[in-house]
C-alpha cells in the first residue's frame, strides 16, 4: 500500500511536472483530486477504517493530497508566467504614436475674447453684468438721452416689435448701453462693471452683420476723470494685444449719453504688409483704426437712473467684440462668423484644452 502510494505520488507529479498547457493541468486536477479522482478515492477509503488503521495509512494519504496540490499549484503558476513572459517578447506598444483622435469641438473666437476681455477686466475690479437682449425703447433710448429724431432710432437701422396696444414699445437692443441703465437703477455705486453680449441692427456688409457682439464698459463713482478713462482703455488694449507698444489716439466725438464723448483709435504699423497693432500710427508705414467709443456719463443720464450727477461721475465705453476679435486674430470677413461652417470654425476656434481662460479652465 505504500508503496502504491509513492509510486502513485511519483507518476502524479511527473504527469503535472511535464503538462505543457494550463488544460493539461486541470486535466490532471480533476483526475487526481476531482469527484471520481484518484486521491478523493483514496480519501473515501478512510472513513470506513478502525482508528487504528486511520492513524497509519491516513498520514500517507494526506502527504499525497498536499503534495499534489502544491504540484498543480506550482506548475499552473510557472505556466502563466512562461505565457506572460511569451506575450511580453512579442507585443509591443509603440508610445510615440499619436493617440487616435478624438472629435472634438472648438471655443469660437467671440467667446475666446469675451472670456479674454472678462480676465483682463476682472484684474481691473469690473464685474460682469448682462441684460436683455429684447429691450424696451425707454432702456435702449429714452433714457441714454438719445432723442427720438435721432437717426439710430430710425426704423431702417433698428429692429422693432409690432406695437401692441397699451405696452411699451419693444425692440432688439441696438447696443449694449442699456445695461449701463439697468445696472445704475439697480446697483447702488461705486460701480464697475462690463457687459458683453448680442446687439442688433439692421446692417449686412463684409464689416456689419444684422446681429454682432458689443461690450460695455461702466464706472461710476466719485471724483472720476477722463484721465480715469484713458488709463483704463490703455490698460485693457495693452493686455487685450498683449503688447506694451499701444498708441491711443483719443478724439473728440459724440454720444447723446457721454459728455464729453471720445472716439478712440489704436496706432497700427505694416509688418510684411500685414496691419499689425501696435506702434506710433503717425509713424511713415503707421495708421489708425478706430476701436472704441466712450467718454464721461452724461449728468442727464446719470440722473434717469435717480443718482446726484454733482455726487456721482463716471465713464462708459463700448466696442465691438467681434472687431476685436478680428484684428486681434487676423480674420477678414465677419460673416464667416455666424456662418457656422466648421472648416472656419477648426480654422480659428480655439482648444478648449490648450488656452487657460476661463472657456478652458472652468467651462464657460
Ligand atoms: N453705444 C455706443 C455704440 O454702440 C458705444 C458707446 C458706449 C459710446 C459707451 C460711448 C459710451 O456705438
Amino acid at each position: 500500500m505504500m508503496t502504491d502510494i509513492s509510486a502513485l505520488k511519483a507518476g502524479l507529479i511527473a504527469d503535472i511536472d511535464a503538462a505543457d498547457t494550463p488544460d493539461a493541468v486541470e486535466a490532471l486536477r480533476v483526475g487526481a483530486l476531482g469527484k471520481n479522482g484518484v486521491i478523493t478515492g483514496l480519501l473515501k477509503t478512510l472513513g470506513p477504517m478502525s482508528p487504528q488503521e486511520r492513524l497509519e495509512q491516513g498520514p500517507p494519504i494526506q502527504d499525497l493530497r498536499e503534495s499534489v496540490t502544491a504540484a498543480i499549484a506550482a506548475r499552473k503558476a510557472a505556466l502563466e508566467s512562461a505565457a506572460l513572459d511569451a506575450r511580453l517578447a512579442s507585443e509591443k506598444i509603440d508610445m510615440t504614436l499619436p493617440a487616435d483622435p478624438a472629435p472634438q469641438g472648438s471655443v469660437h473666437p467671440v467667446a475666446q475674447v469675451m472670456d479674454e476681455l472678462a480676465e483682463i477686466f476682472a484684474d481691473l475690479g469690473f464685474s460682469v453684468a448682462t441684460g436683455p437682449e429684447i429691450e424696451d425703447d425707454w432702456h435702449n433710448f429714452t433714457a441714454l438721452n438719445i432723442p427720438e429724431t435721432h437717426p439710430a432710432r430710425a426704423m431702417h437701422d433698428t429692429f422693432y416689435f409690432p406695437d401692441a396696444e397699451g405696452q411699451k414699445r419693444m425692440l432688439l437692443r441696438t447696443h449694449t448701453s442699456p445695461v449701463q441703465i439697468r445696472t445704475m437703477m439697480t446697483t447702488p455705486p461705486p460701480i464697475r462693471i462690463i457687459a458683453p453680449g448680442r446687439v442688433y441692427r439692421s446692417d449686412s456688409d463684409a464689416t456689419h452683420t444684422p446681429m454682432f457682439h458689443q461690450i460695455e464698459g461702466l464706472v461710476i463713482d466719485k471724483g472720476i476723470t477722463l484721465g480715469h478713462l484713458k488709463w483704463t482703455l490703455e490698460t485693457f488694449l495693452k493686455a487685450f494685444f498683449e503688447r506694451e507698444d499701444i498708441v491711443l489716439r483719443l478724439r473728440p466725438s459724440y454720444f447723446p449719453f457721454t459728455e464729453p464723448s471720445v472716439e478712440v483709435d489704436v496706432g497700427y504699423t505694416l509688418a510684411n504688409g500685414q496691419r499689425v497693432i501696435g506702434g506710433d500710427g503717425d509713424a511713415p508705414d503707421g495708421g489708425w483704426l478706430e476701436v472704441l467709443g466712450s467718454g464721461m456719463v452724461n449728468r442727464r443720464v446719470i440722473e434717469s437712473c435717480g443718482l446726484n450727477p454733482d455726487e456721482w461721475q463716471g465713464f462708459a465705453f463700448g466696442t465691438g467684440v467681434d472687431r476685436l476679435a478680428m484684428l486681434k486674430y487676423g480674420m477678414n470677413d465677419l460673416r464667416a462668423f455666424f456662418d457656422g461652417d466648421l472648416r472656419w470654425l477648426k480654422h480659428y476656434g480655439f482648444s478648449a484644452l490648450d488656452v487657460p481662460t476661463l472657456s478652458g479652465g472652468v467651462g464657460a
